[in-house]
């Protein structure tokens, strides 16, 4: 056969099989080599494909082109040994031999966006059902057993608010993820003191729980701590991390807050702001904290809503800070309290 020239089918990130009339391997790319972990290509070569690949799928496409069809196609799972989903193509050629060519494509990523944005569909239907069924529920109540019980219909409005304002704040944090998301590629531009940003948001936090007492304590490295930022999202930022130390961590616990400087923090090459919220609960079990930024996903769902929480807390803060070229640390054992650190480069 003609070799095909290396260097044009080397090039292409899709891994490439030329096959002979009885399935043999004659030619494999460099990524298709890369795709088997296997060192060298002399190993693939002359090797049956369908062994290599081992799948019924792969196996029809193969068969259906040799017996005359011009082009086949099939989407399969293939565990390499993360489990990844691939759509294979195989075409005729022209010659003799190589008889067919075959193309893999790794659709993994857009297999996990289809399917997280189902996730997301599913639960957010959920979440707007729950208080709805409560509501009808009570509407059916006031409507019979209770429609001349006054004592009771105060009641009943009463839960009827808290029901209604948790479906506002489902709905308020919605927005606002998806108008983060939206805003994600386009970087803020104003210069933002962080020192201002954490004042403002305990000051505010201390009017609103007045009665609990919470004890802040609040220690800055330097008067001005300067990033590139979103004053507005910033402040949302700590808010949630504030307001997420107050809801679970122990009703009198300190809470403190820092800013410090750091530098050479993975992944972000810099002198960065670390702002990190404390709190002295029970903490966060290590199989947990890798989650916790999912959408909707929280460890005790029934703790979370009964505090007003959504569980969108801190996908919305995730995606803030990396809007802002930064990234949140998790860091907690049982026991000992949640250490939340929102880390984003500096200016000064
Ligand atoms: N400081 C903390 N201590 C213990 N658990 C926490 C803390 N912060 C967050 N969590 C856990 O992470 C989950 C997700 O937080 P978040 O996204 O803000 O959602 P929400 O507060 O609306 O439930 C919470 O439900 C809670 O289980
Ligand atoms: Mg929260």
């Amino acid at each position: 056969m003609t070799m095909p020239s290396n260097t044009v089918l080397n090039v292409l990130d899709e891994p490439v099989f030329l096959l002979d009339a009885d399935r043999t391997i004659v030619y494999a790319n460099n990524a298709a080599e890369k795709l088997l972990a296997l060192g060298s290509n002399s190993i693939l070569i002359g090797q049956s494909f369908v062994r290599v690949l081992r799948n019924p799928e792969a196996l029809r496409c193969v068969d259906a082109v040799l017996a005359g069809q011009m082009r086949a196609q099939a989407r399969f799972e293939l565990d390499l040994p993360h489990r990844a989903h691939m759509r294979l193509t195989v075409a005729a050629l022209e010659t003799e031999s190589p008889a067919i060519a075959v193309t893999l494509k790794d659709e993994t990523a857009l297999f996990q966006a289809a399917q997280m944005r189902s996730d997301f569909v599913a639960n957010v239907s959920h979440e707007l059902r729950s208080p709805l069924t409560t509501l009808s529920g009570i509407i059916e109540t006031l409507q019979g057993n209770a429609k001349d019980d006054p004592a009771a219909q105060q009641r009943f409005l009463n839960i009827m608010q808290s029901e209604a304002d948790r479906m506002d704040r489902l709905i308020g944090d919605l927005i606002s993820l998806s108008r983060v998301e939206e805003e994600e590629r386009v970087r803020p531009t104003d210069t933002v003191n962080l020192v201002h940003v954490v004042t403002a948001v305990v000051a505010s936090l201390k009017e609103r729980n007045e009665s609990t007492r919470r004890v802040f304590d609040f220690v800055a490295e330097e008067d001005k701590c300067l990033v590139v930022g979103d004053s507005d999202q910033l402040t949302q930022v700590l808010q949630n991390l504030l307001e997420n130390a107050v809801k679970y961590s122990k009703s009198g616990g300190r809470i403190i807050l820092k800013i410090e400087s750091k530098k050479s923090v993975p992944r972000l090459n810099s002198k960065v702001w670390a702002v990190s919220v404390s709190d002295e609960g029970e903490g966060i079990a290590g199989e947990h904290l890798p989650r916790l930024t999912e959408r909707f996903y929280r460890i005790d769902s029934g703790r979370s809503r009964a505090m007003g929480g959504t569980g969108l807390g801190l996908a919305i803060v995730k995606h803030i800070l990396s809007r802002h070229r930064g990234r949140l640390d998790i860091a907690s054992a049982p026991g000992e309290g949640v250490t939340v650190t929102a880390l984003i480069p500096a200016l000064n």
